[in-house]
């Protein structure tokens, strides 16, 4: 999973290369390179400092040649191999002449590596991505050029890859290519691009166009050829950009998470709209899938992966409520690899902020070969997962650039209930007052959601009583469970600390054991059907001695008899609650990690965008 930028027709490319290589950091940062042509020769640079390594690069940048024609960067995070300078990529060949940048995974690169030593070729990595380039290096001293030699070496490795090389050679030309994870390209006057993503090209052009799997780019000056891997030749798709640079920027906050926590409700306010038509009725124009093949269906699946899947867990209440379909969620790496029963009456719908994680765009491809009709909840416009689904339902909460979701997860949850008052429309389960009532609490959840965000001095508050503890239990019941499996992962990935989420109703089973003083547990109390039940699960922690934090309903005094603290939270019905209930534990995870001195833009050993297994 790493971020892949490339140039050529700029006469000095490398201050856009690492302008490029900053945008994609949330694809990966262990280690960052660039390599170009200059003068004849490859130049190159690479750095591998944990968070700062684009940084760190551009400093190594600093008496690089100029003038220059090709140049590709890239910006990673390891699978293959330690985050080391080694390591980093552009990798080149034994003669140094070709430079190669990689994201994916190559499954036979061990048999490739044997078969490439044996012929004489040293490597000086431990990545897979390095006998690329050795091929490359093979069947250009048999004769072919760049192009025929990396349509060769594209026969010869398995596995999923976006590339782009360069070479001595041929200085103006890059060669790209892909398949299952994303490349795009772009083209303005002289100059032409590739990026792993849009977000680098911002700013730049926005003449976008995506490249399909299993096809093959020439990019020369002003110039984009693109080919199948067999050489037919290809009308590349072109994309509609609708984000600017400023938008991925971040607006005078500390941090990216600051400041998309504080787009929440605009996310959530985007989201809904235009979602209603002139006689009340909603309307889903984006959707592709028609209303008489929606009627037919009789189950539905939801599958993703982290946050993602903490919005699925949550739309499962509000669709078998309102639906009445059997709902099933599952976590995408588990579910492409059991036997979902599925036929053709069944949705499936993945969840993905970015659109492009592996294990859920995988899933979604099996649930087609099922025979399951495959609509997509995706951030990304274009997202490969967006362009591949049947249909398509688009969060419009804008580039989210921190690590952990935030705004993406609420606009998700907000998405996911439209897709099922949508269906209950459909299928007859709700009445349009019934559907029109609950448009109108959500239309009330921007403003609810900048009350909450306006309560973070409380939180943090609350946050500087619990530096000492390391051990939490975050527990909910009904659609308090996922709120709480959501503020757990966000507490661990972001403050390094152990939390467990839990339905309250399950401790008994065995966790409990574990509640003793200096434990925190974090109960979402919030008015649901099982509130009641929720601070009788409560109070048997406080009596075993745990420190009690609760996100509770304004004025709830029944709540706050059981807490040492309360986080509260404007009341709004059950099923809409977990977009407000969220917000707290967000800042609770935010400020803890700040207290324990971590950047919450950069959590250790994470990426944005995961696209390997
Ligand atoms: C956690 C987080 C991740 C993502 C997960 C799925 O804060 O952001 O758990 O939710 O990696 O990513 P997408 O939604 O892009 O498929």
């Amino acid at each position: 999973m790493c971020g892949i930028i490339g140039v050529t027709g700029e006469p000095d490319a490398l201050p856009l290369i690492l302008g490029a290589l900053h945008q994609l950091e949330y694809r990966g940062y262990d280690s960052a390179g660039v390599a170009l042509v200059a003068g004849g020769e490859i130049w190159r640079a690479r750095a591998a400092d944990g968070t700062h390594s684009v940084a760190d690069l551009a400093a190594l940048t600093a008496d690089a040649p100029r003038g220059h024609a090709a140049a590709i960067g890239h910006t990673r995070w390891a699978t293959h191999g330690h985050p080391t300078p080694e390591n980093a990529h552009p990798h080149v060949d034994c003669t140094g002449r070709l430079a190669l940048i990689h994201n994916g995974i190559i499954e036979n690169h061990s048999a490739l590596r044997a078969d490439l030593v044996a012929n004489g070729h040293t490597m000086t990595s431990a990545t897979d991505t390095e006998v690329m380039v050795h091929l490359i290096e093979r069947f250009m001293a048999e004769g072919s050029d760049l192009t025929a030699a990396t349509r060769r070496m594209l026969g010869s490795v398995r596995g999923a890859f976006s590339i782009a090389v360069i070479c001595a050679d041929e200085p103006d030309t890059i060669v790209a290519a892909r398949r299952s994870t994303p490349l795009v390209l772009g083209l303005r006057d002289g100059t032409a691009f590739l990026a792993s993503d849009i977000p680098a090209l911002i700013g730049h052009t926005r003449e976008v166009y995506a490249l399909a799997d299993d096809e093959l780019a020439v990019l020369t000056p002003g110039h984009l050829h693109v080919t199948t891997l067999e050489g037919a030749p290809v009308i590349p798709e072109q994309l509609t950009i609708t984000w600017d640079l400023e938008a991925a920027q971040k607006g005078g906050f500390p941090d990216y998470m600051s400041k998309e926590m504080d787009e929440q409700p605009l996310a959530v306010a985007t989201t809904l709209l235009d979602r209603r038509g002139a006689g009340g009725e909603l309307i889903l124009d984006e959707l592709r899938i028609s209303a008489d093949e929606l009627r037919r269906i009789d189950k539905v699946f939801i599958v993703a992966c982290g946050s993602s899947y903490h919005a699925a867990a949550v739309a499962k209440y509000a669709l078998e409520h309102w639906v009445k379909l059997p709902t099933e969620v599952d976590i995408a790496s588990e579910f492409r690899y059991r036997d979902p029963v599925i036929g053709d009456r069944t949705l499936c719908v993945g969840v993905s902020q970015s659109g492009e994680t592996l294990d859920t765009s995988e899933a979604m491809r099996e649930a087609s070969r099922l025979g399951a009709k495959v609509l997509v909840v995706s951030n990304v416009v274009d997202s490969s997962m967006a362009r591949h689904a049947d249909g398509v339902l688009y969060t419009r909460a804008g580039p989210e650039v921190g690590v952990a979701s935030t705004k993406c997860h609420l606009a998700q949850i907000v998405a996911l209930e439209i897709l099922g008052l949508f269906l209950a429309q459909i299928h007859g389960t709700l009445t349009a007052p019934e559907i029109g009532e609950i448009l109108n609490a959500m239309d009330e959840l921007p403003a609810l959601m900048t009350r909450t965000l306006s309560r973070r001095r409380e939180v943090d508050e609350v946050a500087s009583k619990l530096t000492d503890a390391r051990d939490f239990f975050f527990l909910g019941r009904h659609v308090g469970y996922p709120v709480a499996l959501e503020g757990a992962l966000k507490l661990k990935e972001l403050a390094y600390l152990r939390a467990e989420g839990y339905a309250a109703g399950e401790l008994k089973h065995g966790p409990i054991a574990l509640i003793e003083p200096g434990v925190v547990v974090v109960g979402i109390a919030t008015r649901n059907p099982l509130w009641e039940k929720m601070l009788s699960n409560i109070a048997e922690v406080h009596s075993r001695g745990a420190t009690v934090v609760l996100v509770a309903d304004d004025g709830d005094e029944e709540a706050a008899a059981v807490a040492d603290h309360v986080l509260w939270v404007p009341p709004t019905s059950p099923l809409l609650s977990p977009v407000i209930g969220v917000i707290p534990l967000q800042q609770l995870a935010y400020r803890l990690a700040r207290l324990h001195g971590h950047d919450p833009d950069r959590p250790r050993n994470l990426a944005k965008t995961v696209t390997v297994e």
